[in-house]
């Protein structure tokens, strides 16, 4: 299955390490990181679960819950068994305190329906994707990265600002933005609301290019 911007997240029921979700109940009105591993008790994946858990508040101070799937599990435990041992391991070398649910996904369905396992780059286990969830449920952004290169997610914070910058304000954000610098205001806005939407001023660099200092601080 393809997934694309904008479609509905898939739906799903299942257990988890924090007990059984129903994932769009789960999510609520929260904004949502659902994140796939290839597999428990590997190197880069043991780091990126310990930054994601350190960076907890971060996603916490933007109304957004994190989920993980990891499909491959240890072979003589149950898989949510090996998630919580494997969890713990987390803890340990990535002084860590791991917050969110890991998601029980033994026949891949859940995987397999965000499209997470890619037969080109190995046929059972899942790529490092990430999908950003909006609290409409539709799908905002969607990034792979090979097994071997854990993910900047630094760089997942700054998107998830910059859609919630877009999806409050009415502003879409340049290249290399950072927290904190002008955004740029949204085609759809015309010349004569800009006063009053954007009270903090703008600039005009070009017709279609227009600035303005960040709305929300
Ligand atoms: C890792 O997390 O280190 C890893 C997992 C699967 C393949 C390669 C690396």
């Amino acid at each position: 299955m393809t997934i694309r911007i904008g479609d509905e997240a898939p739906n799903f029921s299942a257990e988890t390490t924090q007990g059984k979700i129903d994932f769009h109940d789960w999510l609520g009105d929260s904004w949502g990181i659902f994140m796939s591993h290839p597999a428990d008790f590997t190197p880069v994946c043991t780091t990126e679960i310990g930054r994601v858990a350190n960076l907890q508040q971060e996603f916490t101070n933007r109304n957004t819950k994190l989920l993980v799937v990891s499909v491959g599990t240890k072979q003589n435990l149950t898989p949510l068994e090996s998630h919580k041992e494997w969890i713990k391991d987390v803890n340990e070398t990535q002084s860590a305190d791991v917050q969110f649910p890991m998601v029980e996904d033994a026949d891949k369905s859940i995987a397999n329906s965000y499209g997470m396992i890619h037969p080109n780059a190995n046929d059972t286990l899942t790529v490092r994707s990430v999908f950003i969830i909006g609290p409409d449920k539709k799908v905002k952004l969607i990034i792979s990265y090979p097994a071997s290169t854990g993910r900047n997610f630094i760089e997942i914070i700054r998107v998830l600002d910059s859609l919630q910058l877009t999806a409050n304000y009415q502003v879409a954000t340049p290249a290399d933005w950072k927290n904190g610098e002008d955004c740029i205001i949204v085609p759809a806005v015309s010349n004569e609301e800009i006063p009053e939407k954007f009270p903090k001023g703008h600039t005009v660099v070009k017709e279609y290019l227009r600035t303005t200092p960040q709305p929300n601080i």
